[in-house]
């Protein structure tokens, strides 16, 4: 899978090293990203729209991991960025992020990060509600500034791992809901205010999406309005933006779409709608997180205690858990695993793995099949470059760990490991209270 796979010494290779090797020198748990598979999945993208001969934008989901070296890498490899935050942001320009390739989203963007935004000249804000109307374009005319605006849409289609539904008007607390008249009115408004320039519609129907019907659905139902704007506004898109949500593989059970053939899909319908309804083609951009880096990164993990409850089940402790994945205690996510140092061997016991959070919620893995697990074995856990790091806490004031990219033989740290120290830098003693 990537460039993984199992070394002369019976180990897990990423990326040409050795993943024990890796968990020797970094210590665990540790994160570790397969930097080829990066290149090649923003590579896909981007080849995928050039194939269709259509101008697509790629911008990658910082929310799925953000530093400044992903940021880098995904910069490099010609994709833009979306960031939810002025953390995010504020990251972004630390990477050194052209600041035009960054847009905003988020349902509830602050005046600070908003008049954050504007200063760093980013190249789009996402408008998710009237009160955000009306807000940046009070703060633009602070500034005297026009800004780019995408207007987004809430299209009442939300797509499930393996169905969607439609719903008259969808229940979220994201967008302009379409059904209602909300997105209209929101238009309206938008094209009557100077500072700002009209790009186009956002959505986005939901995340880890296994097939094309929800995207196509979703493009149809904008389209009827966006040929009703057309005649009563005059107003055509010059963007349509689609989101994110391109499944990856966890486990065995999920079965992803190559990337391209979403980008065949959506733009396949975006033609067949622009050419019925005699519209102009709209730059389409897409802002994929999970698919760019969740099945790139792998985390390691010490085994350490272990527990038999006589007939029923043995518990095998690693020396993470839900502070650096919280996704199977808050979604019941599934991940698969091996033992690092021992992948061939036979995998003739069923273990089940656990955290070390004071929380019996805190499993990582039900029911694995491994070989006779030893203290001090490394095991490595797939896909959890998405959401992994970037949701990871320091409950039970556990530091967060370290990141490594891997590529080539080689392997870089990217983002050191917490201290002891960073976890009280911010704590002040009780005394200091008294002074406040
Ligand atoms: N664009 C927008 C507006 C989004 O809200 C999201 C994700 C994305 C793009 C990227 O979606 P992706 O391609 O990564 O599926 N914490 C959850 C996922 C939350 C996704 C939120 N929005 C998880 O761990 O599964």
């Amino acid at each position: 899978y990537g460039t993984m796979r199992v070394n002369a010494r019976g180990h897990l290779e990423i990326g040409g090293v050795d993943s024990v090797d890796l968990a020797k020198r970094f210590g665990t748990p540790l994160y570790v990203y397969d930097v080829e598979l990066i290149r090649n999945r923003a590579k896909s993208f981007l080849k995928a729209f050039r194939t269709m001969g259509v101008e697509g934008q790629v911008s990658y989901a910082s929310k799925a991991f953000s530093s400044i070296a992903i940021l880098q890498l995904v910069h490099q490899e010609g994709l833009g960025i979306d960031v939810v935050s002025g953390g995010e942001l504020y990251t972004a320009m630390k990477a050194g992020f052209p600041p035009e390739k960054i847009h905003f989203h988020g349902n509830n963007k602050s005046p600070e990060e908003i008049r954050m935004a504007l200063d760093y000249q980013i190249g789009c804000f996402i408008v998710d509600n009237f009160y955000e109307l009306e807000l940046l374009h009070r703060l633009c005319e602070e500034r005297s500034r026009k800004v780019n605006i995408q207007i987004r849409i809430s299209p009442g289609i939300e797509a499930h791992t393996h169905h969607y539904i439609i719903t008259g008007q969808e229940d979220s607390k994201f967008g302009f809901d379409l059904g209602s008249g909300q997105a209209e009115e929101a238009l309206k408004r938008a094209l009557s205010l100077p500072l700002y320039n009209v790009q186009g519609f956002h959505f986005h129907i939901g995340s880890q999406i296994f097939d094309t019907k929800a995207y196509r659905l979703a493009v149809k139902k904008i389209y009827q309005h966006l040929a009703l704007w057309k005649e009563k506004y005059a107003y055509e898109p010059a963007v349509l933006n689609l989101g994110g949500g391109f499944g990856i593989r966890y486990t065995q059970d999920d079965h992803p779409l190559p990337v391209e053939k979403y980008v065949e899909a959506i733009v396949g319908e975006v033609k067949k709608e622009v050419e019925e309804r005699g519209l102009s083609f709209p730059k389409i951009w897409l802002e994929p997180g999970r698919s760019i880096v969740g099945d790139a990164g792998v985390t390691l993990y010490s085994v350490g205690s272990m527990k038999e409850v006589p007939n029923i089940r043995r518990y095998v402790a690693v020396d993470g858990g839900m502070s650096d994945n919280i996704r199977p205690a808050l979604y019941e996510a599934k991940y698969e695993a091996v033992v690092a140092n021992r992948v061939l061997e036979p995998r003739d016991r069923v273990v089940s793995i656990a955290g070390k959070c004071c929380e019996s919620g805190d499993m990582l893995i039900w029911d694995l099949p491994v070989p006779d697990l030893q203290s001090g074995d490394i095991l490595a856990v797939f896909s959890t470059g998405a959401y992994g790091y970037s949701m990871a806490s320091n409950y039970n004031r556990l530091p967060r760990p370290a990141v490594v990219f891997v590529e080539n033989g080689e392997a870089r740290l990217v983002v050191k490991r917490e201290t002891y120290e960073d976890l009280v830098k911010n704590d002040l003693p009780l005394t200091a209270y008294t002074n406040i």
